[in-house]
Protein backbone atom coordinates (compact mmCIF):
# COMPACT_ATOMS: atom_id res chain seq x y z
CA UNK A 1 0.00 0.00 0.00
CA UNK A 2 0.92 3.85 -0.44
CA UNK A 3 1.54 5.82 2.40
CA UNK A 4 0.03 9.38 0.41
CA UNK A 5 1.33 12.21 1.89
CA UNK A 6 0.16 14.40 -0.95
CA UNK A 7 -3.64 13.56 0.39
CA UNK A 8 -2.98 13.31 4.11
CA UNK A 9 -0.85 16.80 3.88
CA UNK A 10 -3.92 18.10 2.27
CA UNK A 11 -6.48 16.85 5.09
CA UNK A 12 -4.20 18.18 7.45
CA UNK A 13 -3.75 21.58 5.78
CA UNK A 14 -7.54 21.82 5.64
CA UNK A 15 -8.25 21.14 8.95
CA UNK A 16 -5.27 23.63 10.20
CA UNK A 17 -7.46 26.27 7.78
CA UNK A 18 -10.34 25.80 9.96
CA UNK A 19 -8.28 25.93 13.27
CA UNK A 20 -6.69 29.39 12.22
CA UNK A 21 -10.34 30.58 11.07
CA UNK A 22 -10.76 30.68 15.20
CA UNK A 23 -7.90 32.22 16.27
CA UNK A 24 -7.57 35.79 17.17
CA UNK A 25 -4.26 36.49 16.45
CA UNK A 26 -2.89 34.59 13.57
CA UNK A 27 0.76 32.92 13.52
CA UNK A 28 3.22 34.34 11.06
CA UNK A 29 6.20 32.36 9.81
CA UNK A 30 9.68 34.53 9.29
CA UNK A 31 11.64 32.52 6.80
CA UNK A 32 15.28 33.95 6.29
CA UNK A 33 16.64 32.56 2.90
CA UNK A 34 20.46 33.57 2.08
CA UNK A 35 21.69 33.19 -1.54
CA UNK A 36 20.45 31.63 -4.36
CA UNK A 37 20.20 27.74 -3.96
CA UNK A 38 17.73 26.71 -6.33
CA UNK A 39 16.43 23.57 -4.49
CA UNK A 40 16.21 26.66 -1.27
CA UNK A 41 14.05 28.42 -3.03
CA UNK A 42 11.42 25.64 -4.33
CA UNK A 43 11.59 24.54 -0.65
CA UNK A 44 11.01 28.12 0.52
CA UNK A 45 7.95 28.90 -2.29
CA UNK A 46 5.79 25.73 -0.75
CA UNK A 47 6.25 26.92 2.79
CA UNK A 48 4.68 30.14 1.88
CA UNK A 49 2.48 28.57 -0.56
CA UNK A 50 1.02 26.72 2.71
CA UNK A 51 1.11 29.61 5.03
CA UNK A 52 -1.16 31.22 2.19
CA UNK A 53 -3.40 28.01 1.76
CA UNK A 54 -4.10 28.08 5.71
CA UNK A 55 -4.33 31.44 6.25
CA UNK A 56 -1.31 32.22 8.42
CA UNK A 57 1.47 35.07 7.54
CA UNK A 58 4.98 34.47 6.16
CA UNK A 59 7.45 36.40 5.19
CA UNK A 60 10.71 35.71 3.06
CA UNK A 61 13.85 37.65 3.85
CA UNK A 62 16.43 36.97 1.23
CA UNK A 63 19.50 37.87 1.77
CA UNK A 64 22.27 37.49 -0.98
CA UNK A 65 25.06 34.60 -0.81
CA UNK A 66 27.84 36.82 0.72
CA UNK A 67 25.60 38.07 3.77
CA UNK A 68 28.05 37.90 7.00
CA UNK A 69 27.28 36.10 10.27
CA UNK A 70 26.57 39.20 11.87
CA UNK A 71 24.31 40.75 9.48
CA UNK A 72 22.58 37.54 9.80
CA UNK A 73 22.05 37.14 12.99
CA UNK A 74 21.20 40.81 14.01
CA UNK A 75 18.43 39.91 11.53
CA UNK A 76 17.57 37.16 13.68
CA UNK A 77 17.85 39.34 17.35
CA UNK A 78 15.08 41.35 15.16
CA UNK A 79 12.55 38.58 14.54
CA UNK A 80 13.03 37.03 17.93
CA UNK A 81 11.94 40.94 19.22
CA UNK A 82 9.18 41.09 16.79
CA UNK A 83 5.65 40.15 18.63
CA UNK A 84 4.19 39.46 15.31
CA UNK A 85 6.53 36.58 14.33
CA UNK A 86 5.73 33.57 15.77
CA UNK A 87 8.57 31.22 13.89
CA UNK A 88 11.76 31.69 12.65
CA UNK A 89 13.42 29.37 10.20
CA UNK A 90 16.40 29.45 8.85
CA UNK A 91 16.69 27.86 5.43
CA UNK A 92 19.46 25.58 5.18
CA UNK A 93 22.28 24.99 3.46
CA UNK A 94 23.63 27.88 4.43
CA UNK A 95 26.70 29.64 2.13
CA UNK A 96 30.03 28.16 3.18
CA UNK A 97 31.51 31.23 4.89
CA UNK A 98 28.86 31.20 7.71
CA UNK A 99 28.64 29.15 11.18
CA UNK A 100 25.74 27.45 10.67
CA UNK A 101 25.78 26.60 14.37
CA UNK A 102 26.22 30.14 15.62
CA UNK A 103 23.00 31.20 13.29
CA UNK A 104 21.30 28.48 15.24
CA UNK A 105 22.40 29.48 18.46
CA UNK A 106 20.74 32.74 17.67
CA UNK A 107 17.01 31.76 17.32
CA UNK A 108 14.70 31.83 20.52
CA UNK A 109 14.32 28.65 21.19
CA UNK A 110 10.09 29.30 21.59
CA UNK A 111 10.34 30.30 17.92
CA UNK A 112 12.46 27.81 16.65
CA UNK A 113 10.53 26.18 14.31
CA UNK A 114 12.53 23.59 13.07
CA UNK A 115 13.93 21.93 16.26
CA UNK A 116 16.99 23.13 15.75
CA UNK A 117 18.71 25.00 19.32
CA UNK A 118 20.47 23.30 21.73
CA UNK A 119 17.15 24.00 23.95
CA UNK A 120 14.80 21.91 21.92
CA UNK A 121 17.38 19.23 20.76
CA UNK A 122 18.11 18.89 24.51
CA UNK A 123 14.31 18.61 25.15
CA UNK A 124 14.08 16.22 22.58
CA UNK A 125 16.92 13.97 23.94
CA UNK A 126 15.70 13.46 27.47
CA UNK A 127 11.91 12.78 26.07
CA UNK A 128 10.23 16.20 27.54
CA UNK A 129 8.05 18.29 24.78
CA UNK A 130 10.48 20.47 22.86
CA UNK A 131 9.15 24.00 22.17
CA UNK A 132 8.33 22.56 18.27
CA UNK A 133 9.05 18.82 17.11
CA UNK A 134 11.39 18.19 14.36
CA UNK A 135 9.28 18.99 10.99
CA UNK A 136 10.57 16.06 8.72
CA UNK A 137 10.49 13.19 11.59
CA UNK A 138 6.88 14.77 12.77
CA UNK A 139 5.54 14.72 9.17
CA UNK A 140 6.50 10.95 8.91
CA UNK A 141 4.90 10.28 12.05
CA UNK A 142 1.73 12.25 11.40
CA UNK A 143 1.72 10.14 8.18
CA UNK A 144 2.19 6.77 9.99
CA UNK A 145 -0.51 7.49 12.20
CA UNK A 146 -3.28 8.78 9.41
CA UNK A 147 -2.38 4.91 8.62
CA UNK A 148 -2.93 3.16 12.00
CA UNK A 149 0.53 2.47 12.27
CA UNK A 150 2.06 1.80 15.97
CA UNK A 151 5.71 1.69 16.11
CA UNK A 152 5.53 0.60 19.71
CA UNK A 153 8.14 -2.40 19.82
CA UNK A 154 8.94 -2.36 15.78
CA UNK A 155 12.43 -2.25 14.91
CA UNK A 156 13.28 0.60 12.76
CA UNK A 157 16.30 0.94 11.21
CA UNK A 158 17.15 4.84 9.88
CA UNK A 159 19.85 5.16 7.26
CA UNK A 160 21.41 8.65 7.43
CA UNK A 161 22.51 10.33 10.77
CA UNK A 162 22.01 14.00 9.65
CA UNK A 163 21.05 17.11 12.89
CA UNK A 164 17.55 17.03 10.12
CA UNK A 165 16.22 14.02 9.78
CA UNK A 166 18.74 10.89 11.09
CA UNK A 167 18.99 11.62 14.31
CA UNK A 168 15.54 13.48 15.99
CA UNK A 169 13.85 11.34 13.76
CA UNK A 170 15.76 8.01 15.78
CA UNK A 171 15.00 10.50 19.05
CA UNK A 172 11.16 10.44 18.44
CA UNK A 173 10.60 6.66 17.45
CA UNK A 174 12.42 6.23 20.60
CA UNK A 175 10.31 8.24 22.46
CA UNK A 176 7.43 6.24 20.96
CA UNK A 177 8.82 2.71 21.86
CA UNK A 178 10.22 1.48 18.89
CA UNK A 179 13.45 0.00 19.14
CA UNK A 180 15.76 1.83 16.90
CA UNK A 181 19.26 1.43 14.77
CA UNK A 182 20.81 3.77 13.14
CA UNK A 183 23.10 3.36 10.68
CA UNK A 184 25.38 5.69 8.07
CA UNK A 185 28.38 5.25 5.68
CA UNK A 186 30.70 3.53 8.06
CA UNK A 187 28.40 1.09 8.87
CA UNK A 188 29.31 -2.98 8.48
CA UNK A 189 27.46 -5.41 7.56
CA UNK A 190 24.41 -3.15 6.47
CA UNK A 191 22.70 -5.24 4.35
CA UNK A 192 22.20 -7.86 7.06
CA UNK A 193 20.54 -4.95 9.77
CA UNK A 194 18.35 -3.92 7.16
CA UNK A 195 16.83 -7.17 6.47
CA UNK A 196 15.72 -7.39 10.18
CA UNK A 197 13.77 -3.69 9.83
CA UNK A 198 9.87 -3.47 10.34
CA UNK A 199 10.17 0.08 9.20
CA UNK A 200 13.34 1.28 7.09
CA UNK A 201 13.43 5.01 7.13
CA UNK A 202 16.15 5.87 3.97
CA UNK A 203 17.29 9.64 4.21
CA UNK A 204 20.61 9.49 2.35
CA UNK A 205 20.03 11.25 -0.52
CA UNK A 206 21.80 8.88 -2.52
CA UNK A 207 20.65 5.15 -3.77
CA UNK A 208 22.54 3.06 -0.71
CA UNK A 209 19.72 1.05 0.07
CA UNK A 210 18.89 -1.93 -2.44
CA UNK A 211 15.63 -3.06 -2.91
CA UNK A 212 17.11 -6.89 -2.37
CA UNK A 213 18.25 -5.92 1.42
CA UNK A 214 14.50 -5.10 1.81
CA UNK A 215 12.05 -7.15 4.13
CA UNK A 216 8.58 -7.76 2.62
CA UNK A 217 5.77 -7.29 5.16
CA UNK A 218 8.58 -3.79 5.86
CA UNK A 219 7.06 -0.29 6.24
CA UNK A 220 9.31 2.05 3.90
CA UNK A 221 9.53 5.55 4.60
CA UNK A 222 12.33 6.74 1.93
CA UNK A 223 13.34 10.58 2.63
CA UNK A 224 15.65 11.10 -0.15
CA UNK A 225 14.91 13.25 -2.96
CA UNK A 226 17.39 13.90 -5.72
CA UNK A 227 17.29 13.86 -9.88
CA UNK A 228 18.05 11.06 -11.93
CA UNK A 229 19.92 11.31 -15.22
CA UNK A 230 16.72 12.47 -16.81
CA UNK A 231 16.65 15.40 -14.40
CA UNK A 232 13.20 13.39 -13.02
CA UNK A 233 13.03 13.65 -9.00
CA UNK A 234 13.13 9.98 -7.46
CA UNK A 235 14.29 8.82 -3.69
CA UNK A 236 17.05 6.89 -2.64
CA UNK A 237 14.43 3.85 -3.23
CA UNK A 238 13.05 1.87 -6.49
CA UNK A 239 9.66 2.57 -5.49
CA UNK A 240 8.34 0.38 -8.80
CA UNK A 241 10.15 -2.29 -7.40
CA UNK A 242 9.17 -2.25 -3.77
CA UNK A 243 5.92 -1.51 -4.16
CA UNK A 244 4.94 -4.82 -4.69
CA UNK A 245 7.25 -6.72 -2.35
CA UNK A 246 6.09 -4.37 1.19
CA UNK A 247 3.85 -3.74 2.92
CA UNK A 248 3.78 -0.12 2.90
CA UNK A 249 6.04 2.51 0.77
CA UNK A 250 6.14 6.12 0.42
CA UNK A 251 6.30 7.48 -2.96
CA UNK A 252 8.60 10.73 -4.39
CA UNK A 253 7.52 12.90 -4.90
CA UNK A 254 4.25 12.97 -2.90
CA UNK A 255 5.77 10.52 0.23
CA UNK A 256 7.75 12.51 2.89
CA UNK A 257 7.83 15.87 1.21
CA UNK A 258 4.42 17.05 1.52
CA UNK A 259 4.14 15.71 5.30
CA UNK A 260 7.07 18.47 5.84
CA UNK A 261 5.58 21.10 4.65
CA UNK A 262 2.11 19.87 6.75
CA UNK A 263 4.52 19.39 9.78
CA UNK A 264 6.19 22.69 9.60
CA UNK A 265 2.09 24.19 9.32
CA UNK A 266 1.77 22.21 12.80
CA UNK A 267 4.22 24.01 14.95
CA UNK A 268 2.95 27.17 13.51
CA UNK A 269 -0.13 26.87 14.52
CA UNK A 270 1.09 24.81 17.95
CA UNK A 271 3.13 28.04 18.81
CA UNK A 272 4.16 28.27 22.69
N1 LIG B 1 16.85 22.41 4.36
C1 LIG B 1 16.42 21.16 4.08
N2 LIG B 1 15.51 20.77 4.97
C2 LIG B 1 15.34 21.78 5.85
C3 LIG B 1 14.53 21.97 7.01
O1 LIG B 1 13.76 21.10 7.42
N3 LIG B 1 14.64 23.16 7.63
C4 LIG B 1 15.48 24.12 7.21
N4 LIG B 1 15.54 25.25 7.88
N5 LIG B 1 16.25 23.99 6.14
C5 LIG B 1 16.17 22.82 5.47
Amino acid sequence: MILDGKKTSEKILNQLAEKVKTMDKKPKLAVILVGNDPASEIYVSSKEKAAKKIGVGSVVIKLPEETDEKTLTDKIYELNNDETVTGILVQLPLPKHIDKNKITDAICPKKDIDCFTPENVGRLMQGREPYFNPVTPQGILMLLDEYGIDVKGKHAVIVGRSNIVGKPMAQMLLNRDATVTVCHSKTENLDDIIKTADILISAVGKKVVRCKMVKSESIVIDVGISRDNNGKIVGDLDFDELVNVVKYITPVPGGVGPMTIASLMVNLINHP
